[in-house]
């Protein structure tokens, strides 16, 4: 690894939750790992009234009820929390920066931080525009004496005029370069992984096209609602929250070319053609490829569940989409006609995110399956969370007189692993921020083309309300009428379980 040049972190919305059950831990891991810079600070900016004192205290609570928050922890907390700095503002507005920039100024003289600094906006999306203006006019911006960098929370946007409206407004006040949109599903260990199994072992690679695979599944399942977020979520629903990010993510990482290398410009390319590829689901078509549906109130495991329509922020007569799936096809030579099924849901059966790579069936049945069937239905399983892992699926002697065959599982759980501690998202992101490394951050051009794949379904809703919306009862499977995307005989999603080896039952009911 890079030795980390000397810098100071400023975060906006210091006082907010992000900062304190996301950030924060994620710089104290690596602080105990050693991996912070020798000279280094953190400057907390936030509307709460809070002294330095008061914002170690609340940051050392959050800390401490992190799970692995034994007595070891709080021992050690005391030097780190001597890096934590905190200024109230009164509002974000650009007059208010002259403090902001005194204080900058002071802790990078007294923690001699070189003049390099990040600056991380944990704020409400509303705030970006205001803040970097601010930073911009007082020249916070300017890269004199050290490098600056910003780091963008998402959603980054609403559609596409607005994620194109925000990138034209910071592209006036930074460069590219200097711009780190966070997506925190990149951050994880897992999808960093799918690079790796794809492009490290060479028995992949050459079924990995049209020619041998079926279709892909790809799913993030989530067993919990909105939990307090109702306000923001029905303005967004899942396809916003979830899919332009997140799941289009994964879909790039499935689909992409070999990078040249494994640099940020090169993977970044690769991600973009993938997305360029995908073709826009017509008007006339948003009905037969896209699901949406909303949960309704039902009882889990002698729990009462209320239905999202009484969630605090929500409208009663909300139809905001809590599920969505989707059939999407990827317009380039190496996946021609190969549909990929892409579904996430709040208040499914359980949380497990998996990619399922489906592989066509032998060209000519020779044996007869257990269950009927006649053929493997070989499948690559990589599981991003829980019980991380990969697992192939495959046809078997069945033991005994004639040539009876059964699927069976092979898997590799990273829980076998001597070292199996999975860094968290934050905390991987966060150090490539800081050693200047944007390879697992989003490009300008990736998000509005993310944005132009989604537009065409939001604007199809927002005309048409005939488009049903289905209703689901939480902690099941989603609407029934997403089985009608899959739409070849015998085939249905895979039902995962929280174990990466269980399929196939409704489990966790
Ligand atoms: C966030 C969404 O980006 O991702 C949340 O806003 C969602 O609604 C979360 O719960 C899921 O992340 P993870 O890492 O728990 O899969």
């Amino acid at each position: 690894m890079k030795v980390l040049e000397n810098q100071l972190i400023v975060i906006f919305g210091a006082s907010g939750d992000l900062t304190k059950r996301k950030l924060i831990p994620a710089l104290y891991q690596l602080y105990r790992q050693n991996l912070l810079p020798k000279h280094f600070a953190i400057l907390g900016i936030g509307r709460t009234h809070l002294s330095t004192d008061q914002f170690r205290e609340k940051l050392l609570v959050g800390l401490n009820s992190k799970p692995e928050g034994e007595s070891g922890i709080l021992k050690e907390f005391k030097p780190f929390a001597n890096l934590l700095h905190y200024l109230p503002v009164e509002n974000y507005d650009p007059a208010g920066y002259s403090g902001i920039s005194e204080k900058i100024s002071e802790l990078e003289h007294t923690f001699q931080t070189g003049g390099n600094c990040i600056f991380y906006l944990a704020t409400p999306p509303e705030l970006y525009k205001v803040i970097t203006a601010g930073l911009d006019m007082h020249g916070l911006n300017r890269q004199e004496k050290g490098w600056r960098r910003i780091i963008i929370e998402k959603p980054f946007g609403i559609n596409l005029r607005s994620a194109r409206n925000l990138n034209h407004h910071l592209l006036n006040c930074f460069t590219e370069e200097q711009i780190y949109r966070i997506d925190h599903y990149l951050g994880k260990e897992t999808v960093q992984n799918v690079m790796v199994t794809r492009f490290s072992n060479g028995i992949f690679e050459p079924l990995w096209n049209r020619n041998y695979v079926h279709h892909v599944e790809i799913t993030s399942a989530e067993n919990i609602g909105v939990e307090g977020r109702g306000g923001y979520y029905d303005k967004a629903g899942a396809l916003r929250d979830m899919v332009q990010n997140h799941l289009l993510q994964l879909v790039t990482l499935v689909a992409m070319e070999p990078p040249t290398m494994i640099h940020s410009l090169s993977i970044r390319n690769e991600v973009l053609k993938v997305l360029q590829s995908v073709r826009p689901i017509q008007a006339g078509d948003i009905e037969k490829q896209v699901i949406r549906g909303q949960y309704t109130g039902s009882t889990i495991k002698g729990i009462k569940r209320s239905s999202y329509r009484e969630e605090p922020g929500v409208s009663a007569e909300s139809r905001t989409e809590t599920y969505v799936a989707l059939k999407l096809f990827i317009d380039n030579w190496r996946w021609g006609g190969v549909p990929f099924f892409i579904r996430t849901g709040k208040y499914l059966p359980t949380k497990v995110t998996e990619l399922v790579v489906h592989f066509k069936p032998t060209p000519h049945r020779l044996f007869c399956f257990d269950e009927g069937r006649f053929n493997s239905d070989n499948q690559l399983v990589i599981r991003i969370q829980p019980d991380e892992g990969i697992l192939l699926k495959f046809g078997m002697k069945v033991p005994g007189a004639g040539y009876n065959v059964q699927d069976v599982n092979m898997d590799f759980h990273y829980a076998d692993l001597a070292q199996t501690d999975l860094p968290e998202a934050y905390q991987r992101l966060l150090l490539d921020c800081m050693q200047g490394d944007a390879t697992l951050f989003s490009r300008g051009d990736a998000i509005e083309q993310s944005w132009k794949i989604v537009d065409p379904i939001l604007t199809a809703w927002e005309n048409n309300p005939e488009i049903p919306i289905f209703g689901y009862p939480a902690g099941t499977w989603g609407p029934q009428q997403a089985d009608s995307l899959i739409d070849e005989r015998d085939m249905t999603w895979r039902y995962p379980c929280k174990n990466l080896s269980d399929d196939g039952i409704f489990c966790e009911l």
